[in-house]
């Protein structure tokens, strides 16, 4: 099953870590090849050479000891990797990956890593539930690093509770899953939109919009989950960056138009989640504008239309818009979805409780070239945009 794939095993100081032999072991029956690298306090409770030994591979444990080839190595494991597991992943590397730590091998090479990251959590029943813990995992579980357990039941510190590390078994039958299952998009490119553009007036003031990104972030992560190769042109948005994307930030609709536009000719699939904004301030004033105490006119000129521009060109690309209406959200995406030359809309009321800017679901319908639309029922943002996934694939496919 796993024959080809390379697997990049992080093995943290708890006491499960005994276990992670087999895990090494089972990957490497389904033809997996398993870079295994440790922390030092790993290394205390189970030897380097066990590890080396089953993996038939040199184990990292030191930033700094003699390296076992000429690459740099932390930088050389992490491009090499088709996916990543951290098990048992402690409190301590958990922290530090949430924060961006790098000051040991493995936390290093965590950082380096643009391919799906896999944890196994396993500590303490308390050290789990505590709100810094907790928080560290919100945090991972945002950025899209997927979790495998923890586990109930019997701990090494002899209580019981929740923190126990998921059996090797579980691990791999996960790992294995999104081999099998997940990857249907892989060697594609992906170009997702998000966030909204800011237009600036003068110095210190813009015009902007109420989107979050959330939306645009769960469809780059889902692209991820896909196994397809994303860029993520991203207009201001308070979000941790999804782990494995490559992340262009613009700030105004022309700086989106125009990176969007240098990379377009090389995409499979762009996805126009962004809230543009359709109008600038025609000129920026280099200083601030100081109040009159009388009305203020503004004039504003016109944005590029990036979609419109992207459905214009189009060659072999499959184009999805995104449309927030306020009313009459079928009839006005229809004919966006027309006018723009899209190969699919999405389409949400942002006005509907449950649907739009901020809110963690959304109420959304899928609009096709041919008149059909396919409506969802309320969602999570992840769970509309693996939907939404989904579909392109299949649409692809046809297309
Ligand atoms: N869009 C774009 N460039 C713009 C405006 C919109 O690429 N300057 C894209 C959005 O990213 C979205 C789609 O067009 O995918 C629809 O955006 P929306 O704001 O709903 O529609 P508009 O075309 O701006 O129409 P209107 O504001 O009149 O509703």
């Amino acid at each position: 099953m796993l024959k080809g794939k390379r697997i990049l095993l992080g093995v943290s100081g708890g006491i499960a870590a005994y276990k992670s032999v087999e895990i090494v072991s089972r990957l490497r029956k389904q033809g997996a090849e398993v870079d295994v690298v440790m922390t030092k306090s790993a290394t205390e409770f189970v030897s380097p050479l066990t590890f080396r030994s089953i993996s038939a591979r040199p184990v990292y444990t030191n930033m700094f000891e003699e390296p076992k080839s000429w690459n740099i190595e932390h930088i050389s494991l992490a491009e090499q990797a088709d996916l990543v597991i951290v098990a048992p992943a402690t409190a301590n590397i958990l922290a530090k990956m949430a924060l961006g730590i790098a000051d040991d091998f493995l936390s290093t090479v965590l950082l380096a890593v643009r391919v799906p990251i896999y944890v196994a959590p396993a500590m303490n029943h308390a050290m789990y539930h505590h709100p810094a813990t907790q928080r560290n995992l919100e945090t991972l579980r945002e950025r899209g690093i997927s979790f495998i357990g923890p586990a109930n039941g019997f701990q090494a510190c002899g209580t019981e509770g929740d923190g126990r590390m998921c059996e090797p078994i579980e691990i791999v039958t996960e790992l294995t899953r999104f081999f099998s299952e997940k990857q249907f998009l892989k060697g594609q490119k992906v170009l997702v939109t998000a966030g909204g553009t800011r237009e600036p007036l003068d110095p210190v003031r813009y015009i902007g919009n109420f989107s979050s990104g959330k939306m645009g972030y769960a469809v780059a992560r889902a692209f991820v989950e896909a196994g397809a190769a994303v860029t993520l042109v991203s207009a201001p948005a308070d979000l941790p960056v999804p782990q494995g994307v490559k992340m262009i930030r613009v700030i105004t609709a022309e700086d989106m138009y125009r990176e969007v536009l240098s990379v377009y000719q090389e995409q499979d699939i762009v996805v126009k989640a962004a809230a543009v904004a359709d109008y600038r301030p025609a000129v920026f004033a280099g200083q601030k504008i100081k109040k009159k105490g009388e009305n203020l006119t503004l004039e504003l000129t016109p944005n590029p239309d990036i979609l419109l521009a992207l459905g214009q060109k189009k060659e072999h690309q499959f184009l999805v818009g995104f449309a927030a209406e306020t009313q009459h959200a079928v009839e006005n995406g229809s004919e966006k979805l027309r006018k723009k030359n899209a190969d699919m809309l999405v389409v949400n009321d942002v006005t509907a409780p449950g649907a739009g800017f901020g809110t963690d679901t959304n109420i959304v319908s899928f609009l096709f070239p041919d008149g059909s639309r396919k409506d969802l029922p309320q969602m999570n943002k992840i769970e509309v945009a693996r939907e939404l996934v989904k579909e392109i694939a299949l649409l692809k496919k046809v297309k």
